[in-house]
């Protein structure tokens, strides 16, 4: 029976959950018709809600943990699939409720699991991970609702995170002229070097004294934090404006008004990377390795080794880290 090691998330008699790295075999792994050697994996947010316990993210003990993994396939049920297949999946139950991306070896459904496209390498696509699958689906649903570069600017809000960071460098891409919102003062260059026009900074602005249409200055937004960050978004959308709503940093509260709405055609979309099936996920990668595929994305990747994953989460959730973080896994 393989044994292979793996960072396994539980709970003990308290209900305290913490995770360690230990070593499973093969016959513990959840039903699935794909067998991947897992190469990369990364760490995202949710991976540090739920490593530490500080998120219910979690939703069967023991899990695994990681939500991202790409890597080679070594024996598939599924005729879509062939050993030597380089493929990722992220996203659905992976890492939450079916075991992930931090063993040296995952079983998944079919269904999950998407072919490398051409134009990445397994550690560019864990680069991205679901943070980069998701500021591109966000991208995607603002294009299909009618964004267009000459519509105006786009501000990106939380903008030094993975999320954040990857809209702003794939927008600029684009061609939009990308405004950055950001906490960090001391990050501004390195926005404007991901390719942000201007960067705004959360401090110069009194977010608490936000009316419910101010002047009319984004044809697009990618918010990442919610809360009153998010009104403010809404009330200085311009006409016919769009706004995908990806996360809650800040808060997962919004008051707002229907003003942005029925004054100005302002449509807010949702967007849940986890649960969105195909074709339209096999489009987002194949865009993410094209057209979407962020020009700064080595330069906003660190890699670190398996065995320094126990130790990586608690910057996440003290929102010390920038960028993206690859965990190095079988590579
Ligand atoms: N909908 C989905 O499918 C989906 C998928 C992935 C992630 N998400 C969510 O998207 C958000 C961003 O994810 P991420 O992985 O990019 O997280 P991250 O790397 O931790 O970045 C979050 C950024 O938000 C800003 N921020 C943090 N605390 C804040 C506060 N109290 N007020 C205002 N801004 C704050 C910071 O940027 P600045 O200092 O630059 O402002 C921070 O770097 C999270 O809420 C995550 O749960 C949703």
């Amino acid at each position: 029976m393989r044994a292979f090691k793996a960072y396994l998330i539980d709970q003990d008699e308290s209900r305290k959950t913490g995770g360690m790295l230990t070593s499973v075999t093969q016959d513990r792994l959840d039903e699935g018709e794909v067998l991947i050697r897992v190469h990369y994996s990364s760490i995202n947010y949710k991976d540090a809600l739920a490593a530490t316990g500080v998120g219910k993210i979690i939703r069967r003990f023991p899990c695994i943990g990681g939500i991202d993994l790409s890597g080679e396939v070594v024996e598939s049920a599924d005729p879509r699939f062939a050993a030597g297949d380089k493929v990722i999946a992220t996203s659905f139950d992976i890492g939450v409720a079916h075991h992930g991306g931090y063993a040296e070896y995952a079983r998944v459904p079919a269904g999950w699991v998407v072919p490398l496209p051409t134009g990445l390498d397994l550690l560019e696509a864990m680069a991205l991970g679901t943070a980069g699958f998701t500021a591109a689906l966000g991208v995607v649903r603002m294009e299909d609702n009618g964004l267009a570069p000459a519509n105006g600017p786009v501000v990106v809000t939380g903008a030094t995170g993975g999320v954040g960071g990857l809209a702003v460098d794939m927008l600029s891409r684009l061609g939009y002229h990308v405004v950055a919102l950001t906490g960090k003062a001391s990050e501004t260059d390195y926005l404007i070097g991901l390719g942000a026009k201007e960067v705004l900074l959360r401090g110069d602005i009194d977010f608490t004294k936000v009316r419910p249409l101010e002047g009319a200055r984004w044809a697009g937004a990618v918010d990442n934090v919610g809360g009153q960050i998010l009104h403010w978004v809404l009330a200085t959308m311009k006409q016919a404006g769009t706004v995908a709503s990806i996360g809650n940093a800040a808060s997962f509260n919004i008051n707002t008004t229907v003003f942005p709405f029925i004054l100005r055609g302002v449509s807010l979309l949702g967007i849940d990377s986890g649960y969105m099936g195909f074709p339209t996920r096999q489009r987002v990668w194949d865009r993410l390795a094209s057209d979407l595929k962020p020009r700064h994305l080595a330069a906003v990747t660190r890699v670190i080794d398996f065995d320094a994953l126990p130790g990586a989460f608690s910057a996440f959730i003290e929102g010390n880290v920038k960028g993206r973080t690859v965990v190095r896994i079988g590579a």
